[in-house]
């Protein structure tokens, strides 16, 4: 059988995805990532869950991309595997991801958590995009997305030095959602996601898409989406609850339809 690299657990309607590599600090290998596309997929087209968190342990949530497998690698191999534009599938993933970060978030571990929609940084978590340190540069989006966050300035500092920068700092250039206690960070983390799985799951979908729009297009495109995604709701039937249950003074009971 083979290594089970993510493990999986399913909390009503938030499943919690660790990596798990933990001899490596969870470096990101080929079959590991495969693993982490296909469970992700496959939990985003399961009506049960709403929400995911994707973390590692308390040392390192990922030490980067596996050294020791692209080490030896030439031109030809890296564009033959073309592993990275697999990461792509992550992005397409419809439901939110909020990733509960401690120790060790570097290179591909800190792209990998760009690619999610949230970060819950423990006190504990040090950042960084280190690639230039063995003569490479960040591969699967560190350059765009870092750079889009935090600026240009700051961005271009962190990724032509390498240097690992902590959960205040993240926090305070926008790439942390939260700073919370390390003894608490994963159970934080599970509860915005509780939080968020308990809204319209249609709604809660849209409003990622739409986010995301506003970092691939114009304002005008963006705000052309937005309006056309909000009308839209008005078709869904949690649409009618969640404005009915205000009226009525109640919770609302979403369904998803
Ligand atoms: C493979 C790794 C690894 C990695 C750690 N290990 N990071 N193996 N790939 N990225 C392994 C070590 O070889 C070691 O295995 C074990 O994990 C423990 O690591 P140590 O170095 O002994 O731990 P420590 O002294 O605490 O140092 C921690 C560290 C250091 C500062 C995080 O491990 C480190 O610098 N790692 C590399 C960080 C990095 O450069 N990341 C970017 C990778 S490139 P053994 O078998 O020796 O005990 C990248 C490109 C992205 O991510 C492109 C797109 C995906």
């Amino acid at each position: 059988m083979a290594d089970q690299y993510i493990l999986t657990e399913v909390e009503g309607s938030v499943a919690v995805l660790t990596l798990n590599r933990p001899d490596v600090l969870n470096a990101l290998n080929i079959p590991l990532m495969d693993q982490l596309i296909e469970t992700m997929e496959r939990l985003d087209g399961d009506p049960a869950v709403r929400c995911m968190v994707l973390t590692g342990n308390r040392k390192a949530f990922a030490a980067g991309a596996d050294i020791k497998e692209m080490a030896e690698a030439s031109v030809v191999d890296m564009y033959e595997r073309n592993n990275l534009a697999r990461w792509q599938r992550i992005q397409r993933v419809r439901k939110p991801i909020i990733a509960a970060v401690s120790g060790f978030c570097l290179g591909g571990g800190c792209e990998l958590a760009m690619h999610c929609d949230m970060i819950i940084a423990a006190e504990s978590a040090q950042f960084g995009q280190p690639e230039i340190n063995i003569g490479v540069i960040p591969g699967a989006g560190g350059t765009q997305r870092l750079s889009k966050v935090v600026g240009k300035y700051r961005a271009m500092e962190l990724i032509l030095t390498g240097r690992f920068f902590g959960a205040k700092e993240a926090y305070e250039m926008g790439l942390a959602t939260r700073v919370v206690p390390t003894e608490v960070y994963l159970e934080e983390a599970v509860s915005l996601a509780k939080e968020i799985a308990e809204r319209s799951p249609m709604a809660v979908r849209f409003a990622k898409e739409t986010v995301l729009k506003a970092f691939e297009s114009p304002l005008s495109e963006g705000l052309d989406y937005e309006r056309k995604m909000f009308y839209m709701l008005f078709g869904t039937e949690d649409q009618k609850e969640g404005m009915k249950a205000f009226m009525e003074k109640r919770k609302a009971e979403y369904t998803g339809k």
